[in-house]
């Protein structure tokens, strides 16, 4: 059988469309503001740069090597011990679990898309309680956006890397930069707009501590997709010969440069007519559409062309946090691509549901623990200890466990000198901080 592989753009820009998600646009622009904005940005960009970039190669490598799926590619990459490192590969169930409530926010989107066509909020105040309401009291409609969010994940992934998610991408992510870039440009025409660049890019350094470095540190994981096996599976895919370097490049720069400008547009947006920065998770679902409605007709546009491209963001992630599973039901159990998508599918699906009832008046009661609902709970577990978890067994797999001479070999012509500041980075720094990262938020720092 002849394997679909990516093109060369197809792999960057579905490697990227998993890095673009929710968290670009809809996660970093409020934590940056509550975490004080430039001291907070500086540091994530320095995680970026020293850890996430040199985990990102680590990860394509695995998946460029093992040619398989995630599980596989440890097995087969490990020198010896196959049969434990394989475990290394469940990372990729951290995806499925992301999925239970990224699908429930992606429905919350295109809920947002639809009303926002007719009408926008007048206050602060009434876009609280809109939100609110959707959010406490309508399960049907949570649980019919969600449905919609599932079917058209599952139709992409059973289309396949090429006729389903490199096309999708292909379309999806110019779509998405157009629509950003476009209000970008609009944002920088307005006076305000100097105060966005001053907040994000001024550093204040009272507003930093060690709980801002551990969500910046955090954030630079979730946001670059790493630790989960969705950019090793899609390297799987990578063509032959391709640079490992000059891909994880660009899908860092592209990752980070759409946050930021999101950043930037949004700020200059609740600056100009709203609020300010600082306004925890609903900033995008609240503050902004109350911003927007300040616009009249044109705020309804960009408004619609806003959730368009966020729903856009977030599709493009999802299928990479569902992909690694269903490549190991295929390659591992010899399931059809349709089988397997559909399972993964319904099982995110399924949980969604909870995820949806874990925050409805009547139900909520039944699904919190501890303080945190099941939503919050599977947010929490991901995003702070599965996916830095991953981080820290792939960069000690490729800095101890893999013959150094078979790295080497591949990456020392591509990175050049750079090539032992990498290796350095896998063996050492990576995993000092990951570890400080996890102890932290496990509560024992
Ligand atoms: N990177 C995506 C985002 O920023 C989320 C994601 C995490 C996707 C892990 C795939 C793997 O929203």
């Amino acid at each position: 059988m002849k394997i679909a592989r990516f093109s060369r753009v197809g792999f960057i820009l579905a490697a990227a469309g998993s890095a673009v998600g929710l968290g670009n646009i809809w996660k970093f622009p409020y934590i940056a503001g509550e975490y004080g904005g430039g001291a907070f940005v500086l540091v994530y960009l320095l995680t970026v740069l020293l850890i996430g970039f040199s985990i990102m190669i680590a990860e394509m490598l695995i998946g460029y090597l093992g040619r398989k799926d995630t599980v596989t590619s440890f097995e087969e990459l490990a020198p010896s011990h196959k049969e434990k490192w394989k475990f290394a590969g469940f990372q990729g169930l951290a995806g499925l679990f992301i999925m239970i409530f990224y699908s429930v926010v992606i429905g919350w989107i295109f809920n947002y898309i639809v009303t926002s066509i007719t009408s926008l909020p007048a206050t602060v105040k009434e876009a609280e309680t809109t939100f609110s309401a959707m959010l406490h009291t309508d399960a049907l409609t949570q649980i019919f956006y969600h449905t919609t969010a599932f079917i058209w994940i599952t139709y992409v992934l059973t289309k396949g890397i090429k006729g389903g998610i490199e096309k999708m991408n292909f379309f999806l992510m110019p779509a998405l930069m157009l629509i950003l870039g476009g209000m970008f440009l609009y944002a920088t025409t307005l006076d305000t707009f100097s105060q966005a660049v001053t907040f994000m890019f001024a550093p204040d350094w009272s507003k930093i501590n060690s709980n801002a470095f551990v969500v910046a540190v955090g954030h630079a994981f979730f946001t670059l997709s790493l630790g989960m096996g969705a950019i090793m599976t899609y390297s799987a895919s990578m063509e032959k010969d391709s640079s490992l370097v000059k891909n994880a490049f660009w899908v860092v720069f592209l990752d980070t440069t759409i946050a930021i400008v999101a950043g930037l547009m949004l700020f200059t947006f609740l600056y100009e007519y709203g609020s300010g920065p600082a306004q925890g998770p609903g900033l995008v679902f609240i503050s902004l559409p109350a911003a927007f409605y300040e616009l009249g007709t044109l705020g309804n546009l960009f408004a619609v062309m806003f959730f368009v491209a966020l729903a856009f963001a977030g599709l493009t992630s999802s299928v990479s946090l569902v992909e690694p599973m269903v490549q190991y039901f295929i390659d591992r159990f010899g399931w059809s691509r349709l089988k397997a998508s559909i399972a993964m599918g319904t099982f995110f699906w399924f949980f969604g549901l909870f995820a949806i009832f874990s925050n409805i008046d009547g139900y909520k009661e039944f699904l919190t623990w501890g303080g945190k609902s099941f939503f919050d709970w599977v947010d929490y577990v991901t995003a702070a200890i599965m996916l830095p978890l991953g981080g820290l067994v792939m960069a000690v797999f490729v800095g101890f466990v893999m013959e150094k001479e078979r790295v080497e070999t591949l990456m020392r012509p591509q990175l050049k000198w750079a090539f032992d500041a990498w290796y350095f980075s896998l063996r050492y720094i990576t995993p000092v901080a990951m570890f400080i990262v996890i102890l932290s938020l496990l509560g024992i720092l």
